[in-house]
């Protein structure tokens, strides 16, 4: 297992290329297998996340080629003999339950294993499975695993509301559909640029999709879809990690290239309130900081509002504002493992139910912390930035799922970051 010693403080100066989105690329991968004909994929980040994904997908017998020198893969589910995802492979990753989708898409059944994945709270599938059944797919769960099958090559469909609204609930009800249900409505269904590009890409594919990027979508289904060459989006939550990660420091500086800023939703307006400089470009975001920073409280919300996935992030920045803030999350409620972690190190925050409340400005001295999931270790990545001395941030094999090359990305701009075996 590896760690990351970081020496602090280092303001970040230069240039940082964002990379493909690890949660867009997924259900793009699960899509490639409805297709008659090989797809190839592009801008598909080098994670860890994204080699489990593969390991899933090549268990049922799909031809899986990744090329690393190119983010590109190439996905020909020409062999795909096998409608079944083992524990082994699904415990490593939530995601992988779009399988289920993908499988009842390609072959009207599937033996799909309950998730694992991050270790926060009841992350529930219930709306999954209730939407499939609303469907008229038949489900069955059997140690661990849920059988899905039908009666014939088609159901009919119906309506189904996702209450809440999720995002891989929608994303997993579209790919069991556009070849499967011959009018299926989703109400509430997720706006989430991710599930958007999903709807593209299948519509290029063949299917019948009616309003994509709304809150109800209607599939109509379709015999064929064939394979496709289709382009990943840039990673709106690296993207906002490094706006955040830029303003944290006084003297930094930084210009972000290959972002999507229309994808940030309503992020840039609560970002404004900082008091640091930003320019956004068509794929370029530049921020200088500021010698102060205004405390911003936040909610977290269901696109395009404040993303669930940079809360912890932010609540790291509120650490070095000037002022009390608050980090309230409505879409997970106890996604704090980081608070402990980062009172480690100097700051000031106490929980309360799903809500944060941070004393900035506090300085921050170097520790050991430990990372608990994905978003919870980059936020302590980013307080070691500027803690003074040595900081050291164990179990990093969790940024690896989510954050390409991110000790390399930082330390070109200024940051000091050895990965170290623990
Ligand atoms: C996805 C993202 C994750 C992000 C989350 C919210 C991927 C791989 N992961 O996760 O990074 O934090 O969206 O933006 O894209 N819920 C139920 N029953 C269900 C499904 C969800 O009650 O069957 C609830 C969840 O507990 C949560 C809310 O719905 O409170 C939203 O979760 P959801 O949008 O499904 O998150 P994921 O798709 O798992």
């Amino acid at each position: 297992m590896d760690k990351f010693v970081i020496e602090g403080p280092t303001p970040l100066i230069g240039t940082i290329p964002i990379s493909g989105s690890k949660n867009a690329a997924l259900p793009l991968m699960a899509a490639a297998l409805l297709g008659n004909t090989p797809t190839r994929l592009s801008l598909i980040p080098r994670l860890q996340d994204i080699y489990t994904f593969n390991n899933v997908i090549a268990e049922t017998g799909t031809d899986v080629h990744f090329n690393g020198v190119e983010n590109s893969l190439i996905i020909d589910p020409a062999g795909l003999n096998n409608t079944y995802a083992p524990y082994d492979l699904v415990r490593k990753m939530r995601a992988s339950f779009y399988m289920l989708g993908a499988l009842i898409g390609h072959s009207g059944e599937a033996k799909v294993s309950l998730p694992g994945g991050c270790a926060w709270g009841p992350r529930p599938v219930d709306l999954h499975l209730q939407g499939f059944e609303k469907m008229g797919i038949q489900i069955k769960h059997d140690q661990g695993y849920v059988y899905a099958s039908m009666s014939g090559e088609f159901v009919d469909g119906g309506e189904f509301t996702l209450e809440p609204s999720s995002v891989g609930a929608t994303i997993n009800l579209i790919l069991g559909a556009v070849k499967r249900a011959r009018h299926f409505v989703i109400k509430n269904a997720a706006k989430e640029p991710d599930v958007v590009l999903l709807c593209r890409m299948l519509q290029k594919m063949g299917a019948d999709i009616e309003g994509i990027g709304t809150g109800t979508l209607t599939i109509r289904k379709v015999d064929n879809l064939r394979g496709i060459e289709f382009s990943n989006d840039p990673d709106r939550i690296e993207t906002g990690t490094y706006m955040i990660a830029a303003a944290l420091h006084p003297r930094s500086e930084l210009t972000l290239t290959g972002c999507k800023p229309d994808d940030l939703g309503n992020f840039p307006q609560t970002f404004n309130k900082l008091g640091v400089d930003i320019e956004i470009g068509d794929s370029t975001i530049f921020i200088r900081s500021a010698e102060k920073i205004n405390p911003v409280s936040i909610k977290t919300k269901t696109y395009p509002g404040f993303p669930t996935d940079l809360q912890a992030q932010w609540a790291t920045l509120m650490t070095q504002a000037n002022g009390i803030s608050t980090v309230t999350d409505t879409v997970y409620f106890d996604r704090f493992s980081y608070v402990p972690e980062l009172n480690r190190l100097g700051a000031n925050l106490r929980v309360d139910k799903n809500k944060v409340t941070i004393h900035g400005k506090t300085p921050l001295k170097g520790a050991a912390v430990m990372s608990t999931d994905l978003r919870a270790s980059v936020s302590l990545v980013m307080a070691g930035l500027v803690a003074e001395g040595t900081s050291e941030i164990l179990r990093v094999y969790h940024l690896d799922r989510g954050y390409e090359k991110l000790e390399d990305k930082l330390n070109r701009v200024g940051a000091s970051i050895k990965r170290e075996s623990q």
